[in-house]
């Protein structure tokens, strides 16, 4: 869909990503956005005109991919990070200062989009945490978090709080899990399958909805949260989607 002209590079003048032109910017934020639909197990017609929340929205190319495709304008992204008093950082390797500049580095991202878009996008933005998320209950068709850092202890807030969020029989997606993963160190991590199996059994003794690991039809993330190897270790993700699915209380 967009096709871009490759930017004019020579020997002698190798482009950065700043001399390149929106068209660029604009193809890449829309692969991006792509390899996160897929890695969530979604499509354009199962998000057709739906409500719908992105956690942890990061740079937000998941709102700009869903506006640029014209599938939903009720997109809606919250992103702590986003705010000059963050100071949580949800990461082993990483600092409150590291993340708020990583988001604040692909912000930038969103600035090589249409004017329009770009205002759209900020709309609907919040900066806020997942588990404090400000919106009315049961408002969303669809919550998504894709590769979002939980810190220990707040899945299971973040699972009722997001649940909450929901119109009975809607999903929460939450994507990957990273259950298979090979370093020792990280059995007991937050991203680990089997703790995120404990914190949604407590969510459920409050907020009734049932959950399933799905797979999806690709490798999520592939080139961007690799393991870095034994002395420098990252999660390797797996192609699998967790999903919340709020029912009726018995
Ligand atoms: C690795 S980035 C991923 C961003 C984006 N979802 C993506 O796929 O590119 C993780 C983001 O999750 C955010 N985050 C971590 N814990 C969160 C929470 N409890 N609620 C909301 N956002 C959170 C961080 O601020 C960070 O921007």
């Amino acid at each position: 869909m967009f096709e871009s002209p490759r930017p004019q590079e020579t020997i002698a003048q190798q482009p950065t990503e700043l001399q390149y032109p929106p068209e660029w910017h604009i193809e890449r934020i829309d692969q991006y956005f792509r390899k996160q639909q897929h890695g969530l197990g979604l499509t354009d017609a199962l998000m057709k005109d739906k409500k719908i929340l992105d956690v942890g929205a990061g740079g937000r190319e998941f709102a700009a991919g869903v506006l640029l495709n014209h599938i939903t304008e009720e997109i809606y992204s919250l992103e702590p990070g986003l705010s000059e008093h963050f100071q949580q950082t949800f990461t082993p390797d990483r600092t409150a200062e590291e993340v708020r500049d990583i988001v604040n580095k692909r912000k930038q991202r969103i600035g090589h989009l249409p004017p329009e878009i770009q205002e759209k996008i900020n709309q609907k933005t919040v900066v806020a945490l997942g588990e404090q998320a400000p919106f009315r209950n049961n408002f969303f068709d669809i919550v998504v978090a894709t590769c979002v850092n939980y810190a220990d202890g707040n899945i299971q807030q973040l699972a009722e709080r997001l649940c909450e969020l929901l119109a009975v029989g809607k999903e929460v997606r939450i994507a990957p899990v990273g259950s298979e993963n090979p370093y020792p160190q990280f059995a007991e991590h937050p991203m680990n399958k089997k703790f995120f199996d404990q914190a949604l059994i407590l969510a459920r003794e409050k907020m009734p909805f049932d959950f399933e690991y799905q797979t999806t039809s690709e490798e999520y993330h592939p080139d961007y949260l690799q393991p870095r190897g034994p002395e420098n270790p990252r999660l390797l993700l797996k192609n699998e989607v967790l999903i919340l699915r709020k029912r009726l209380a018995d």
